[in-house]
């Protein structure tokens, strides 16, 4: 068949499905688990946060995810490749590749300042390995976060090193690097989160942590709250962005997508939940605001280091696992474009990685400046709802909360009314009521929700 393995032998496949179960969870934990999930929760007013997005990973994330690494999977090019021709054997149009180029797009952006805090978590590691957090106060370790963000050439210079870790990765193809970075790093992360958490439950606060994130108050949630948590599902899932489009395209036909794509949300779910179990008891612990916004885990996490026995080591190895989480993650918001470049181009993979790179690793310098010199340019401030936001914040806020949910409506839509009902039987391999229940979430509620949450923020 035109999506066999021996169609893909040529361009290499994962080695195992577990290889591809790591990588794409990989993908998955990173940033938007440890640093973003804490934080926007905080903003939101918490436990009816959480439920609405954990509804929306079940409902729309899980689903989308499939869709997509369906379309990979089937197409075996880059995902702009990928959706041409699977639109094409069901003979519809070619112009739904609209769909991979949004997603790939918001990849390219994401990743230009994903790597600035990716370099963020670098910096960390020598800081704590420096003992810079030892005895700290909120006060004290604020103004070493104040210090960092202020400062456009420490600021590019771990941007540089966390691109070019990026890109080394990339250069070297599927197996050589991603594969065996995702499997040493998710289980240790995985550990070292479970042991932030035992931490946590000393504070004294893990209750009210608990109850902070698992009792719903609706009062607390606006509705560009709910927005705000469909965009965070298509992030911390990696959705929109053509990621698993392309994943997909190296998997092998014998994986059940479905279990695997379940899997992954799970592992991430978990993840970024512990995450919250990690940072809000020390929050409450110490007084802090958990609505502080992106800082969060950069103020709060290491005035626990700074107080703890061994919090120099520990405060190292958690910086570390941090950046290896953001690592395997940027790696996968290059590697879609790279594929295209690779595959659309005579340049080879690590001439296409650079290409790539590079050009994010510049779109990153507005992100930088947007901290510190650029602080107070709000270039759509004359619009209400973009007041006070820096570049930095309309690039997060675009991404996150227009084009993911665009990109996966329009991939929804795709598979779900395009594609012919029985290819999708055959590459999903789901027994008949599994199939179904895909099938009518994929084809109504998926779209339905995100159309109306769209519909929402028009009006609000
Ligand atoms: N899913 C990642 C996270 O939660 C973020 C990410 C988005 C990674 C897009 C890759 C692509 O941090
Ligand atoms: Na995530």
């Amino acid at each position: 068949s035109a999506s066999g393995n021996g169609a893909a032998a040529s361009r290499g496949l994962w080695s195992s499905r577990l290889a591809f179960i790591l990588a794409a969870t990989g993908s998955a934990v990173g940033l938007g688990n440890i640093w973003k999930f804490p934080y926007v929760t905080g903003e939101n007013g918490g436990g009816a946060f959480v439920l609405v997005y954990l509804l929306c990973i079940a409902v729309i994330g899980i689903p989308i995810m499939m869709a997509e690494v369906f379309i990979g999977r089937n197409g075996r090019h880059n995902p702009i490749t990928s959706m041409r021709l699977v639109a094409e054997r069901n003979l519809k149009s070619p112009l739904w590749r609209a769909s991979a180029i949004v997603g790939m797009i918001a990849a390219f952006v994401i990743l230009s300042f994903y790597s600035v805090i990716g370099g963020w978590s670098a910096s960390y590691i020598e800081h704590a390995a420096m003992g810079d957090f030892t005895g700290g106060t909120a006060e004290s370790i604020g103004d070493l976060f104040g210090g960092l963000l202020a400062s456009p050439v420490q600021l590019l210079i771990w941007h540089t090193i966390f691109m070019a870790l990026v890109v080394l990765v990339v250069s070297r193809g599927l197996k050589g690097g991603l594969e065996r970075a995702a499997t040493i790093l998710m289980p240790a992360l995985f550990i070292l989160l479970l042991a932030a958490v035992g931490y946590a439950t000393t504070t004294g606060h893990f209750g009210e942590a608990v109850s902070f994130l698992f009792t719903p108050d609706f009062g607390a949630l606006s509705i560009s709250g709910v927005l705000i948590a469909l965009g965070h599902a298509f992030f911390t899932l990696s959705l929109g962005m053509a990621i698993m489009m392309a994943y997909g395209s190296y998997l092998g036909r014998d994986v059940s997508i479905a279990r695997t794509a379940i899997s992954v949300a799970i592992m991430d779910t978990v993840v970024a939940l512990l995450a919250g179990l990690a940072i809000f008891p020390v929050v409450f612990a110490n007084g802090l605001e958990a609505g502080a916004g992106p800082g969060l885990i950069f103020q709060t996490l290491p005035l626990a280091f700074g107080n703890m026995p061994l919090g120099g080591l520990f405060g190292t190895l958690f910086f570390v696992l941090l950046l290896f989480a953001a690592w395997t993650s940027g790696i996968s918001l290059l590697e879609p474009v790279v594929e295209w470049v690779e595959e659309r181009s005579s340049l080879g993979r690590s001439a296409s990685a650079i290409l790539v790179g590079v050009l994010c690793w510049a779109l990153g310098i507005a992100s930088i400046l947007s901290l510190n010199v650029w602080s107070d340019f709000a270039p759509l401030g004359m619009f209400e709802r973009f007041d006070g936001k820096t570049i930095f914040d309309l690039l997060d806020y675009v991404t996150a909360n227009i084009m993911l949910p665009l990109s996966g409506l329009l991939t929804a839509v795709f598979v779900g009314w395009f594609v012919a009902r029985e290819s999708l039987k055959l590459d999903l391999a789901l027994e008949g009521g599994a199939f179904t229940l895909w099938y009518n979430l994929i084809r109504f509620v998926t779209p339905v929700a995100v159309v109306i949450v769209f519909a929402y923020n028009l009006m609000a």
